[in-house]
């Protein structure tokens, strides 16, 4: 169904961390990215440093505060720990867009606005999501330069040395939330982005005995934008969901997936180039072989090598694999899905996946919901 918002797709995602420059580096040279631009000082941005990495149509900006009064930023940053601050939706006209949100209920940020200098303008507009990120509807199509006024070439060049990831876009971008959350985000999406619920698991869908959730995926009309919002559900132990929003101290942006085309090669590659990875046991891959209805292009020993979730569908199946979390707190992490014909996100997977999730959490002394219960620290 065409979208009567003209929802392009995803644009840019906004990063709030400690240290610009270090995180951007990491994504250079863990996920091969190029660092296309760079506002700072430099270029008359005064109190925050900001780097523009690149990689097909994957945008992501890391920013960070240079000055003890850009509370913005240091607040954030002293609350939730690096993570996502905004991610931006391509509009045909962000006005039109901005309104039809606002007039269904959706917190303003900022109204639409100008951005303009000698190469052109982008215009911009936010509304608020969750407890502390903006959703931004983005135009550039008047704009010829690096992403946005106040940007230029980067500073200095990095010649680093990374294995090629092939990494593409973003699939989906996932929310947690609390406890009686899930429906007003969901709702919140469908009435102020004309979006619909598309998939919606309830209690029992998704855990293992010890923890769990409940989620919804909300999408636009078009698919372009899937977004999961997921919130704990009660089990014996603490949901990894409760873990997240007591770490991030609230709800945000979970994970980003990011799409490869060949995903064997996009995860040996960030293998080589030192991401970390969810650990997926042996077995998974004797219950794969066993499976007499999975007729897939890959060989299963290939994906057994490089640990890759399979995930099969009446339409067609997805591979898939999940970071562990990037940063210091166990908050926001990556996946990377390969997609054939498939839709979902996995959900053949979420057993594997939550017993891996659950052995970190152990780890941490996030686990268990008593002290007692704690591992010693080796
Ligand atoms: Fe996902």
């Amino acid at each position: 169904m065409p979208d009567i918002l003209g929802i392009r797709g995803y644009d840019y995602v906004e990063f709030y961390v400690g240290s610009a420059k270090m995180v951007a580096y990491w994504y250079a040279k863990s996920l091969g990215m190029n660092i296309t631009g760079f506002s700072g000082p430099e270029t008359g941005v005064r109190d925050r440093i900001s780097y523009y990495l690149t990689k097909n149509n994957l945008k992501i900006v890391i920013t960070s505060a240079v000055q003890p009064s850009t509370y913005d930023i240091f607040g954030f940053v002293n609350r939730h720990g690096d993570g996502v601050k905004r991610w931006a939706i391509e509009v045909d006209d962000v006005e039109k867009t901005f309104n039809y949100a606002t007039q269904n209920g959706a917190v303003m940020v900022q109204r639409p606005h100008k951005l303009e200098d000698k190469h052109g303008y982008v215009m911009e507009a936010a509304i608020r999501l969750y407890d502390d990120t903006e959703l931004v509807y983005v135009n550039r199509d008047n704009f010829n330069h690096i992403f946005r006024p106040g940007y230029c070439e980067p500073r200095q060049e990095l010649n680093l040395e990374f294995e090629e990831t092939g990494i593409i876009g973003i699939d989906h971008i996932v929310g947690n939330v609390r406890e009686n959350e899930m429906n007003l985000w969901a709702g919140y999406f469908n009435k102020t982005m004309n979006f619909d619920t598309f998939i919606d698991f309830k209690a029992g869908d998704i855990g293992t005995k010890y923890s769990a959730l409940l989620s919804k995926v909300v999408r636009s009309k078009d698919s372009v934008i899937k977004n999961p919002i997921n919130e704990p559900y009660v089990a014996e132990k603490k949901s990894q969901i409760e873990e997240y929003i007591e770490q991030y101290y609230g709800s945000g942006v979970q994970h980003i997936a990011i799409q490869t085309e060949d995903i064997v090669k996009t995860i040996a590659a960030l293998r080589k180039n030192g991401v970390e990875f969810l650990t997926v046991p042996d077995t998974y891959y004797d219950m794969l072989r066993e499976r007499a209805d999975l007729n897939i292009d890959e060989n299963i020993d290939d994906l057994q090598k490089h640990k890759i979730l399979c995930d099969k569908e009446s339409t067609g199946y997805l591979l898939q694999l999940f970071t562990k979390p990037i940063g210091d707190r166990p908050t926001f992490f990556f996946e990377f899905i390969q997609r054939k014909g498939a839709e979902g996100f996995g959900k053949g997977n979420f057993q594997a996946l939550f017993e891996s999730i659950e052995l970190d959490q152990k780890l941490r002394g996030n686990l268990d919901k008593t002290p007692e219960e704690l591992l010693p620290p080796c």
